[in-house]
């Protein structure tokens, strides 16, 4: 390592990230690790990121089942507190697959992934899609889960009854929603006996989400921003020709060089001063040290942050189209883009 990596690899202080106090009370470290090694980077170099973001500084943790890690992650966060890092300050996501909404299935894959991350309870467990259809790791964009069916509120409630239960048996201290749109949110918020304390979703400059985005901070809901720097290494299923990267665009690049940083810590910086918390994934020591320091020095001005506003460009990534239900149907259909759930 070059001196100059000693450098950029330089703790920072915990207490000094910001946090997103949720409609609990409790405090969530604005900025935390992915762990998703979306289907090229291994369980170990994953495990490995994981140690070395806590050793400088990193306190939260966003894990899935289907990430295919957990058991790595689960030796790597035993380290952590084993080393001296007291549970209650770390903050650790996992999130249900789709296969697993029954009650049973549910808590049993809680169960699973609190056994194999080694720890007694989660910080937040969210349902990963509103949709029961299942994909394989590694499919391609074709693939398709052969009894797939539409959101049906009915069968997320009863998904959503079991979430509420895990918290009663106090597996889990907060429960949450992903890749939801404001007609489904708006219904489980009607319903929901314990509310959603996040919703998990695609957040970075060229996709602003402004209206979900509203939504979720008018309800009391903390947005946590997935793919916040464009997810440049996302699988070959997620790509497609139309796709933009916010981490080349010029307004990006120029405002990185006027404050002598790479264009994804201005990413950081601009999700973190709007008010989402964003994941960014990285297994090199000095990317992820380099996205958590942009959160605690030389913040954007109100200018760069208005410029940034601008070059939304409504380009989701993540589109699903694996999760689609019909044949012919677009991955539209999985967004509500008409205000209205889109009907069986
Ligand atoms: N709820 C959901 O459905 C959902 C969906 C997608 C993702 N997620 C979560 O969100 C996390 C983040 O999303 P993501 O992993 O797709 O995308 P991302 O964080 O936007 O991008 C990660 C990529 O950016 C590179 N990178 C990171 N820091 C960098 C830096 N400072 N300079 C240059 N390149 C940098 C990484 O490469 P290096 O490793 O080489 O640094 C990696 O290829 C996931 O890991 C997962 O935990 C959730």
């Amino acid at each position: 390592m070059s001196a100059n990596d000693e450098t950029s690899v330089k703790p920072v202080d915990p207490a000094a990230v910001p946090k997103r106090r949720l409609r609990s009370g409790a405090l969530m470290p604005a900025v935390g690790l992915g762990t998703f090694g979306s289907d090229h980077v291994g369980p170990g170099e994953v495990a490995a990121a994981v140690r070395g973001a806590a050793a400088v500084g990193y306190r939260h943790f966003d894990c899935a089942s289907v990430y295919g890690n957990e058991d790595a992650v689960g030796g790597a966060l035993a380290e952590i507190l084993r080393g001296g890092i007291r549970r209650e300050d770390i903050w650790v996501t996992s999130k249900v697959w789709n296969d697993k909404h029954g009650e049973q299935d549910l808590i049993a894959s809680c169960r699973k992934s609190l056994a194999d991350l080694r720890l007694d309870y989660l910080d937040l467990y969210l349902v990963h899609w509103p949709f029961p259809n299942f994909h394989p790791p590694g499919c391609d964009v074709s693939s398709r889960s052969p009894n797939a069916q539409p959101y049906i509120h009915a069968n997320y409630m009863k998904t959503w009854r079991a979430m509420e239960a895990l918290v009663d048996m106090r597996l889990v201290r907060h429960i949450g929603t992903s890749n939801m749109t404001v007609p489904k949110l708006e219904l489980v918020l009607r319903d929901a006996r314990i509310k959603p304390a996040v919703n998990e979703m695609e957040l970075h400059p060229h996709f602003q989400q402004p209206e979900l985005f509203k939504f979720v901070v008018d309800n009391g809901v903390q947005p946590v921003g997935y793919c916040p720097l464009g997810s440049p290494g996302r699988p070959e299923r997620d790509r497609t020709s139309e796709d933009t990267s916010p981490m080349e665009d010029p307004v990006i690049v120029a405002i990185a060089e006027r404050h002598g940083v790479h264009p994804a810590a201005v990413c950081i910086k601009w999700a973190v001063q709007r008010g989402q918390s964003p994941i960014p994934f990285s297994i090199n020591p000095r990317n992820y040290a380099a996205n958590l320091r942009a959160v605690v020095s030389d913040p954007l001005t109100d200018d760069e942050m208005r410029a940034i506003a601008a070059i939304d460009r409504n380009c989701r990534l993540i589109k699903g189209q694996v999760f689609l239900w019909k044949d012919k149907q677009s991955w539209q259909d999985l967004w509500d883009v008409g205000g209205k759930i889109t009907p069986v």
